[in-house]
């Protein structure tokens, strides 16, 4: 079963289970974590702004245009920040870890 890390903004860390073809930002949203995907997942919001681990950063697909441009608006960028609603679960993805970004929205 695959699954990956989440650590909350308020520090809590959890091991949670991936749904295969789910969103990131909707496994976060629905496990409750503090994400809330405002805009169903069109780069709009940023509510869905997470900080991935380095060790996973570059093992990811790369961001596409809409996303580097929302991310690059964003007060809390960092070198690892995703949108997790632009991220697909799937096997590959076991062992995620990332933390849910402070919320600027
Ligand atoms: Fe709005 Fe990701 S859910 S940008």
């Amino acid at each position: 079963m695959a699954d990956f890390q989440v650590t909350t903004r308020e520090g809590e860390t959890h091991r949670l289970e991936g749904v295969d073809g789910w969103r990131l930002m909707e496994l976060l949203r629905d496990y409750k974590m503090g994400v809330e995907g405002i805009c169903g997942g069109q780069t709009d919001c940023a509510s869905c702004h997470v900080y991935v681990d380095p060790g996973w950063a570059s093992r990811l697909p790369a961001p596409g245009d809409e996303e580097e441009a929302k991310l690059d608006e964003l007060p809390g960028w960092e070198e690892t920040s995703r949108l997790s609603c632009q991220i697909i679960w799937g096997e590959a993805l076991d062992g995620l870890a990332l933390t849910v970004a402070p919320n600027w929205v």
